[in-house]
């Protein structure tokens, strides 16, 4: 039977196998999805190890999407363009690195919430990993306008410059972000997963927007109901992580899972 895990630290609450084993279900195949906890400074040792017991492949989760970029043989563009990988495969006696976060956020945002990013005007706040792996996809949208905010603004005057290739980035600390209406307000920072509130300046989330935490689940729950407090249709992640656990899938096995199923059976479960 093939063998794949989700790498990280922590892990034990990672939905992963549970989308997997549903999408397998789906296509008929019989793979083995597990966990696989790994020390902090142990990601190579651990990686390698699974890949040479005939692991077929992982997700990785964090704090190691790095180190499973600088792990893998080979990479993605969008993987080398993020500097992060969420995904690996054992092919052609090689490990290949991609990252399908973006992608999954992508495709979470324009099918399931049927938000038009062309023409739109973004904001992303956070200027950590989240955001880096998020930002390629996202210019590829071709929005109008596209601000990321930090509360160090030098992380995002960095991405705008690392990033400024592929369309036109606005970098701004969190209380200098332009009185604009946005579309699409998106939290990339780790304000939700360490519990801590995300503070914006008044009127930057209101109605006619969707607000949206790439945390998902009890994480988020407090930026979610700010924002809808506020006025904003709003959405925690779990739609992405099903998204680009599909993307995942795809490039293992070759087909892409029918996904709204999936997602609505998970938000069912609470
Ligand atoms: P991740 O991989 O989850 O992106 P990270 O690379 O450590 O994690 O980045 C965390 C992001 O959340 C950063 O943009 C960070 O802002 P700083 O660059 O100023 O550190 C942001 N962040 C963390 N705690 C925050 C808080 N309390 N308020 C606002 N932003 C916060």
């Amino acid at each position: 039977m093939d063998r794949y895990v989700v790498m990280g630290n922590p892990v034990a609450h990672s939905l992963s196998p549970d989308i997997h084993a549903r999408f397998a279900a789906q296509a008929g195949d019989a793979i083995e999805y597990g966990r696989l906890l790994i020390a902090e400074d142990a990601f190579a040792q651990h990686a390698r190890a699974f890949f040479a017991g005939g692991g077929r492949g992982a997700n990785v989760t964090l704090p190691f999407k790095v180190d499973a970029f600088e792990f893998a043989d080979t990479a993605s563009e969008r993987a080398r363009v993020a500097g992060a990988a969420n995904f690996l495969m054992a092919r052609d006696g090689a490990i290949f690195g991609d990252n399908t976060d973006g992608a999954g956020l992508v495709v979470d945002l324009a099918r399931n919430l049927h938000v038009a990013l062309r023409g739109a005007s973004i904001l992303l706040v956070g200027a950590g990993g989240a955001a880096r792996g998020v930002l390629a996809p996202l210019l590829g949208e071709e929005p109008a306008r596209l601000v990321v905010a930090n509360r160090t603004p030098a992380k995002a005057i960095e991405l705008a410059q690392r990033f400024g290739d592929l369309g036109r980035i606005e970098a701004c600390a969190l209380d200098a972000i332009p009185a604009s209406s946005f579309d699409l307000v998106l939290n990339a920072t780790s304000t939700s997963t360490r519990g801590e509130p995300l503070v914006l300046p008044a009127g930057i989330i209101g109605k006619e927007m969707l607000a949206y935490d790439m945390a998902y689940g009890p994480a988020a729950r407090a930026f979610v109901a700010q924002a809808q407090s506020l006025g904003a249709r709003a959405s925690d992640g779990l739609g992405m992580l099903v998204e680009q656990a599909a993307e995942s899938f795809l490039t293992w096995r070759g087909r892409r899972p029918a996904t709204a199923a999936v997602l609505a059976e998970l938000r069912a479960r609470g």
